[in-house]
Formats: C-alpha cells, structure tokens, sequence
C-alpha cells in the first residue's frame, strides 16, 4: 500500500517532504499503481496559462488500477455493499472479481453501442451499484463520464448533455427515495426532447417493475443486452492527462461550467489522500453517505476506496426513512468503521432525531467524517458525543470539487480536532491566505481569501469547452496561485478554518448553488422583470435561499405567484434550488451603474439591517427602508 501515515512527526517530515520535493514525494505514491508505461516527466507546472500536467508519458487504465488489481489478493472481497432503500429489502454484495466482470460486461455493451475512446456519456442514477458500474465501464472504454446528479430537473439534464455533446445516455427507470419513486426515465426523456437528435442511444436499467415510456429506436433495456456480453473487456489503455470524468458545479456567473478531471493524478490523490484522511485500514467497512453526482460520491464513494482495495457501501435511501434511526442502524448492521456525510444530514438529524443514536450501539466507528459546508460548534459536538461516544476523532475535510480530492483535514488519532477547524493541509497542498490585494499573510492568527500555491496532483485542469473560463475563475484574481473563492482564518497553532465563500455562491445543504443561475430561473418566469438572490443562514441547510423579486405588475395574489415561482425553479434547476423565503420588491438598491447592491440585500436576509452601513451611492437608497420593513424573515 501507499504511504500511511501514522504519527504526527511522521505527518510533519512527509509534510516537509512533498513540499521540498513534490515531484519525488508523488512520483513515489504513484509508483504503487499500475501502469503501462511510466510518465517521462512527473509534473508540468503552469499555474498561469493554467497547464498543469501530472505524470505525462505514463499510460494506464483507472479501472485496472480499481479492480484487476485486486483480483489476485481480494478476488472475493466485497467491493461494494449496497442496502436498499427499504429496509426490509436484500441488500447485495458485490465482489471485486463480480464487479471487475461487471464492468466489463458493461464497458462490452458500450463498445457495442458504437462508443469509443473520448466519447462523453451521461449518467443520471440513483445510488444502486450500477450507477458505478456505469461509471467504471465508460473509464474501462476511455469514454469520459459526466455524471448528473438524478435531482436536478430535465432542462438543468439537458443543458448538459448539450454543453458535453454526449451522445449516449445512461439512466435508471426509477429511483427509490423514501416513501417515493421518482420517474427518472421521464425527466431524461424530457430532457431529450428539449434538445432532439443529440443523443444516439438511452441505455435504461430497470431498477423496478413498473412501466416506463420506451422509445424503441433509443431506448435499449440494460438488461436486455449487459448480461448476455462476455465478462473480459480489454481496456482502453489511457494516457495520464487523458480525461476521466466532467462534473457540473456552480459559479460566480452564468451556467455551471464542467470541471473536467485527468486520470493519473486523480488516481494517485484519490488514494493517497483516502488512505490516510480515513486510516483505512484492510478489513475496514467504509461508507460515504454522498450520492455519486457529486464530487465526494466520486472521489470517496467510488474512485478512492476501490483504488485502495477497500469495501464500500452504498446507500440508496434517505437519512430519515423508515425513521431519523436510519444511518445509525446501517452503521450497527454493517459495522461500519468508517462514516463520512454532510453537516446538513447531522443537522437534521439532530434536530429531528436529538436522542435516536443513543439507540444504537455504534461502537464499529473509528473515524467519522464531514464534509460540504462548515460543521458548526453544536453539530461537531453533537455529532462527536451522540454518534462518536467522545471516542472517535472527527475528519471535518474541506476540498472542492475543482480540488479532486481533500485538502485540509485532521488526520485521525494524528493531529488533534477542534471545532469548526478543518485543521492541516494534506501533504503536496499548499495553503496560503491573502488579502485582498494578493499578498500573502504570513503566520498564525490572520485572515482572509484562501488560495493554493502549488499545483496538486488533482487541481481541475480545465473547464470543459471554456478554458479561458477556467483561468478567469481560479488563475487570474490571484496570478501563480488557485483561488478556492474561500475566505480562511488560520489560528494560533496553524489549523485552517474555513469561513464560507467569498462570490456569489451559495452553499445550500452542501450543494453549491450559485446566485445568477437561481436569478436566471426565476426570471424567465413572465411576470418576474427581474430578481436578486442572496444566501442567509439557515438551522439546518447551512444556507437558505433568499430571493428578492420585481414584478412587472402589482401582485395581487402572491401565494399564487410565489407557487408559480418555486414550480419554475424547480423546472430550471430542480428542487434543491427552490427559494426558501421569497420577498417582492418593487425596487432593488442599484448603484448608479445599475449594479444591484447584493451587501445590503445580504445584511436585509441576515437579519441584521443595522450593519447596512453607507447607501449615499445608491440612486434610490429611499427602497432600502422599504426591503427592510417588507423583510420574509
Ligand atoms: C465548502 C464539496 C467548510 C466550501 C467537496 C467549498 C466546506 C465548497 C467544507 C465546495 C468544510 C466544503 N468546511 N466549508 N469542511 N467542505 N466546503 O465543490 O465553501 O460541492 O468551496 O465540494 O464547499 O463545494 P463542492
């Protein structure tokens, strides 16, 4: 195995290490992998253009590296676990040896559709194991993988399918979430018909009996033909900044841009950072509660754990259904080591459910992981006292999905935790905080925008079809450094703690949301002329959404117009981008150049008027009184 560390001299030495000698310090982890033929040169460094390139030369396939790999030692233990939805339902073990011929069988299939070495393929699952079946067998055929979260709404599907030009997509019939089934195939049917002859084939597993829409000369029947193809696929043989996957996350402006992810440095990173973030250690039952549309169902529900030849488990469900006891019976069922969720399910849980795990014995857990938002102080000691007994170290992980993989954490039972801090750099990540003229604060006890001064082995490497956009967004504001959009403080003794985003994205229950996008949605809603959204804080999502609105006439039924609003919402992006609190207003503050003031609308949301401060350079500071007084809060 890779580097592990195990002791806080050894953190520092390595640390010291990467940092001194970054090329020897990763050509190293990556030697523990599988390769073709090896890199000819360990790093390409160009933060500016930006053009980083790790382990050029070196030729691969990420799916030997998560599963051939394992035959000869772990052919027959459980790569994946997966419990259903329901509780009462069969849950599945999957093999290392039965999900390598999976995949393969699978990859066989694609290759059979006409798919080929740098084709994008969508994939919109639920948490079931062909979800990552799906995901390995596009690696396995060096097709990229763009994975779309199964909440989002057909046109959010659609908009991506176009900006990828996939051509083939990859779905279920349902998805089972709590007391409902959602009918997946019709939002991508939807979606398909909102962009026509865009996508060649729809390759449908059917998760339940129900009858679905079938379009025959699209739609092919998983089940009809995966099975029936052999269980050896020979695989696509890779080079090292070839890409891996695209995943949509949101922005500053406009629409959410495809950080795109190559595959030698993802893979060792992943891994590398796994092994140590969780102590994995080989018999370990390891679970991340993050669905695979997003960054950490990638990297720590799939990527991370199956590179390190470890036994995943994959949950389909909710965290409250049957009951608020869900996860902490999954942990006892299993004897879970390993448990890594968001600090929105610990809030709800906690609020809902305050006493629940107490029913539980919980005593498998070694480590237990958060990750998404800032936990704050009540959650942390909630969760360390309710779900950890005191005993077991909390892994608060900050990263992005830009990032790859964690960047700043606690390393268990080797750096010590502290509230609401996610503590020290991972080895190869160099943090650095600046002010807002790019200098950099050197020592302890400063404060502001967190950047990374050195490339990792996993930093984005483009966003898909829009390099420039890429520079402007994380190279530019601050040249030579990665800018996370992130504001920092670092403490007496060196641990970081992130304070929350610094643009115009907002963070609701871990999902990034930005701020143009919802004011998009909500302006295409006819009545509407135009709107601000702001985040505010919310007990148990992080953030809430706040969203000021003018409309073009007097409203005169508002719960009409408000329904009217979330429903278009809800179509342009999906559910989790609905408005929380929505307030009409006749007039937003606007500087004389026409820009909305979003400070004061901040503050107005916040609940703090009074820190308002100066509105001498609004041209109608007379409206601020009026959002005030007609504040939803
Ligand atoms: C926030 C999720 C505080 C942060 C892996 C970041 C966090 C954004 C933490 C990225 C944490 C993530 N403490 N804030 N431990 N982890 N964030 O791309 O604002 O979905 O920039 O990646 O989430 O969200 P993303």
């Amino acid at each position: 195995m890779m580097l592990q560390i195990n002791s806080l001299s050894q953190y520092q030495d390595e640390y010291r290490r990467s940092i001194e000698h970054p090329e020897q310090f990763w050509a190293e982890q990556a030697e523990h992998f599988e390769w073709h033929r090896k890199w000819h040169t360990v790093l390409k460094n160009d933060f500016i253009t930006p053009d980083v390139r790790w382990f050029e030369g070196g030729r691969l396939n990420i799916t030997e590296n998560c599963l051939d790999r394992h035959i000869a030692d772990k052919g027959d233990k459980p790569a994946i676990i997966w419990e259903p939805n329901d509780p009462t339902g069969p849950s599945i073990s999957i093999s290392y040896r039965q999900l390598l011929a999976q995949v393969n069988q699978c990859a066989n299939a694609l290759r059979s559709m006409g798919v080929s070495k740098g084709d994008r393929i969508c994939i919109y699952m639920p948490m079931i194991p062909q979800a990552v079946v799906a995901m390995l067998a596009c690696a396995r055929v060096g097709a990229v993988h763009s994975i779309v979260f199964a909440g989002f709404s057909a046109k959010s599907l659609s908009d991506r399918i176009t900006d990828t030009g996939c051509k083939w997509v990859i779905c279920s019939d349902y998805n089972r979430r709590g007391a409902k089934d959602i009918a997946v195939k019709e939002v991508v049917d939807e979606a398909l018909s909102l962009e026509p002859n865009l996508v060649e084939k729809v390759l449908v597993y059917k998760h339940t009996n129900k009858t679905t829409c079938w379009n025959p000369e699209l739609d092919v029947c998983w089940q009809d033909i995966v099975p029936l193809m052999p269980e050896k696929c020979a695989p696509e043989i890779m080079d090292s900044e070839d890409m891996l996957f695209i995943l949509y996350t949101s922005g500053s402006t406009g629409k959410p841009k495809g950080a795109v992810h190559t595959i030698g440095g993802y893979m060792v990173f992943t891994c590398f950072t796994f092994i140590n973030t969780f102590q994995y250690k080989n018999d370990d039952i390891y679970w991340c509660t993050a669905d695979i549309g997003w960054i950490t169902g990638h990297s720590y529900g799939v990527y991370g754990p199956l590179l390190a030849g470890a036994t995943t488990l994959m949950f389909e469900g909710v965290p409250n259904y049957p009951d608020a006891g869900r996860f902490w019976q999954i942990i006892d069922k299993y004897r879970v080591t390993q448990f890594y969720t968001a600090p929105t399910a610990i809030r709800s849980l906690m609020a809902s459910a305050w006493d629940e795990p107490d029913k539980y014995k919980l005593d498998s857990l070694k480590v237990i992981g958060s990750v998404g938002e800032p936990i704050n102080e009540e959650a942390w000691h909630w969760y360390d006292e309710k779900v950890g007994r005191g005993k077991v170290p909390i892994v608060d992980t900050w990263w992005q999905t830009e990032n790859g993989g964690i960047m700043i954490t606690p390393l268990p039972g080797i750096t010590d935790t502290k509230p609401c801090y996610a503590s020290y750099p991972l080895p190869g990540v160099q943090p650095v905080i600046v002010n807002q003229d790019g200098k950099i604060l050197e020592g302890n006890d400063v404060e502001g925008l967190l950047c990374i001064r050195f490339p990792w082995p996993s930093v984005v490497r483009t966003t898909y079809g829009d390099h420039e956009r890429c520079r402007t967004t994380y190279f530019a504001p601050f040249p030579g450094f990665y800018f996370t959009g992130d504001a920092a403080r670092r403490d007496s003794e060196g641990r970081y703690r992130i304070m929350g985003r610094v643009d115009d994205v907002i963070n609701v229950s871990g999902h990034r949301l930005g701020t143009a996008e919802v004011e998009d949605a909500i302006n295409s809603h006819p009545e509407i002329v135009e709107s601000a959204v702001v985040g505010f804080p919310h007990p148990i999502k992080g953030q809430g959404i706040y969203a000021y609105v003018t409309a073009l006439h007097d409203v005169e039924d508002k719960e009409k117009l408000i329904r009217e609003v979330l429903q278009v919402v809800t179509e342009q992006i999906g559910a989790i981008a609905k408005p929380d609190k929505i307030q009409f207003a006749p007039q937003l503050p606007k500087t004389r150049s026409g820009k909305i003031m979003r400070r004061i609308l901040r503050k107005i949301a916040e609940g703090a008027p009074e820190q308002i401060g100066d509105t001498s350079t609004l041209i109608n500071p007379e409206c601020v009184q009026d959002l005030i007084d007609g504040c939803e809060l």
